[in-house]
């Protein structure tokens, strides 16, 4: 009894300790951070938070600051999601993801015999959606912003003039896609010339566009000369988009997906992007196992969030589409009993096939490139936003004459019901194509609260890898105990139902796991694998100061006060 006594102050200490979170190895400030894919970007944002701005100014800076300092990713010509936290509580979601035009039809990619025509989805004019970017900003600004939308643009309308330091990553990524640039857009091109490191690149008409946009807001964009250079432009390349498309264009509130794990509340976009619903069904699937006792990336761990996103992919792909189109039985989906059901042939001796998962039985009654960011200001009112071109630098189009390339969203449509589009997802009917619908997204911003109170701010780019790196990074910080950046930095896997097979990143991960999990049915890649996405993220300690986690894989930076 006596040692029992003496070891209760040692068990409480044992308790205590496991309970601290993980000591900050990322940037640590004060007020206020944004963490973004550049410097110059991350910069921006933070400047105008520092001038006085909130949230949502820097959100409207630092988007914009991406479509120059990032063009691989960050646009006018494309389109993304942005959950919000303010500090009261109040939460929201904003969808400025691109629309298809009013041209498009459900067979436009296939050909006469019914086969998806190779690369009419994926590059050129005929691959872009109508863009949704500055919808996007503007709808931001009208609503929430403090600061004129003038001051606001000023410093990257003078980042364009003066131009963008070309970093290591950017050199080596503008010489690989080259050739695509030279095919879609001519030898002739800004993007043929050979850029290294250290060099500058300036964008004048990507200037004189956002004059337009600061001085007449939304229609600087979507109406007037802009809009007249831009659709013709993209019909002269054999594109669909018309100054119509460009008019009628319009970013659309939504409420967010939000779920409780465990002691968190979890908010995430909600569809046309499946991130939000799909993070959900993942999270729910794994929340009845204690997977903190089980190890990061151990066996069981990998196992276990496996299977959760197997069977998660499995309802994505058949049941999502824009919901202003389609029903989605989201009440099902998210049910309890539902994912219960859907986990109860899981078992840790074996690896289920993904050709014994399909979609859940639900009665209906009726009928890699991309960059997130995340921002916290001063007030404590969250931004977690994503926004992309689909691939890098979109359908490799560029608009010289405006500056800025083109997105080729339309491939995230279902082309063919079966078929899979570039990141190998497979598609329904649910997201087939129709005139002005919105293809389906993986974009996963999102933004969790503990006990009531903002506690990290998350997102990234990767294609149908988006939702899985959301999730993992979520879980490492929650039940590992990393720091925001160790969480960040830390290795990655993948699965998304189909094709079925496990893929880890390059590093960080032993061949003794692959071999179990070999043993247990699970199919790995073995080729070289790539990188799983880029996660900017804030957390917010319990003193109320901010933690970074800037992605070492990129350029990815945390600039802050
Ligand atoms: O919306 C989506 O899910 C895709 N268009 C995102 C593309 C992407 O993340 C590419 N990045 N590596």
């Amino acid at each position: 009894m006596r040692k029992l006594i003496l070891l209760i102050p040692l068990l409480l200490l044992f308790v205590h300790c496991r309970q601290q979170p993980a000591i900050p190895t990322g940037l640590v400030t004060e007020k206020a951070m944004v963490v973004s894919a550049r410097e110059e970007a991350s910069k921006i944002g933070s400047d105008i938070m520092k001038k006085g701005g909130n949230a949502f100014d820097a959100m409207v800076a630092t988007e914009l600051a991406l479509a120059v300092a990032y063009p691989f990713a960050g646009n006018l010509g494309g389109g993304g999601f942005m959950v919000y936290r303010k500090s009261n509580g109040d939460i929201g979601g904003l969808d400025y993801r691109e629309k298809a035009p009013l041209a498009a039809h459900k067979d436009m990619y296939l050909d006469s015999l019914g086969n998806v025509i190779p690369d009419m989805s994926t590059k050129g004019a005929t691959s872009a959606g109508v863009p949704g970017t500055v919808a996007g900003v503007i709808a931001v600004h009208e609503k929430f912003g403090s600061i004129p939308l003038e001051e606001i643009l000023q410093p990257i309308i003078a980042l364009a003039k003066t131009g963008v330091i070309v970093t290591e990553k950017q050199s080596k990524r503008l010489e690989y896609y080259k050739k695509q640039f030279i095919e879609a857009n001519g030898d002739s091109t800004k993007f043929a010339t050979n850029f290294m490191p250290g060099d500058t690149i300036k964008y004048p008409e990507l200037a004189a566009t956002l004059e337009k946009i600061q001085q007449n807001g939304r229609d600087g964009f979507y109406k007037g000369e802009v809009a007249e250079k831009l659709a013709s432009f993209i019909q002269e390349k054999g594109g669909f988009i018309t100054e119509e498309d460009l008019e009628k264009y319009e970013a659309k509130w939504r409420y967010p997906v939000v779920f409780d794990y465990k002691d968190l509340r979890i908010i995430s976009m909600s569809p046309p992007s499946s991130g939000g619903v799909t993070i959900n069904q993942i999270f729910k699937m794994i929340e009845p196992h204690k997977i903190s006792k089980y190890g990061h990336n151990s066996t069981k761990s990998v196992q276990l969030f496996t299977e959760a996103a197997r069977r998660a992919y499995a309802d994505r792909n058949y049941f999502l589409g824009d919901p202003d189109f389609v029903d989605i039985p989201l009440d099902v989906l998210l049910s309890q009993n539902y994912l219960k059901e859907r986990m109860q042939d899981f078992s840790f001796e074996n690896a289920t096939p993904s050709s014994k998962v399909s979609h859940g039985k639900v009665e209906i009654l009726e009928s890699t490139e991309t960059t997130h960011y995340s921002i916290v200001d001063s007030e404590g009112n969250a931004i977690s936003a994503t926004t992309t071109l689909n691939g890098g630098y979109g359908s490799k189009l560029y608009c010289a004459e405006l500056g800025f390339f083109l997105n080729n969203e339309m491939d995230d449509f279902s082309a063919k019901p079966g078929v899979p589009n570039m990141f190998g997802l497979v598609g329904a009917e649910a997201n087939s194509i129709a005139p002005e619908k919105r293809m389906l997204s993986s974009m996963t911003p999102t933004i969790v609260e503990k006990d009531g109170t903002l506690y990290m701010v998350v997102g990234t780019p990767g294609g149908s890898t988006i939702i899985t790196a959301v999730a993992q990074t979520i879980l490492n910080v929650y039940e590992f105990n990393l720091s925001m950046q160790d969480a960040v930095n830390a290795p990655r896997f993948h699965h998304q139902w189909l094709p079925d097979v496990v893929v880890f990143e390059p590093e960080g991960f032993s061949e003794e796991l692959k071999t179990e999990l070999k043993s247990k049915g699970y199919n790995i890649n073995e080729e070289r694998t790539r990188i799983i996405g880029k996660v900017d993220a804030i957390r917010i300690l319990s003193d109320g100061r901010l933690e970074g986690g800037a992605d070492k894989r990129g350029d990815d930076t945390a600039v802050g006060f």
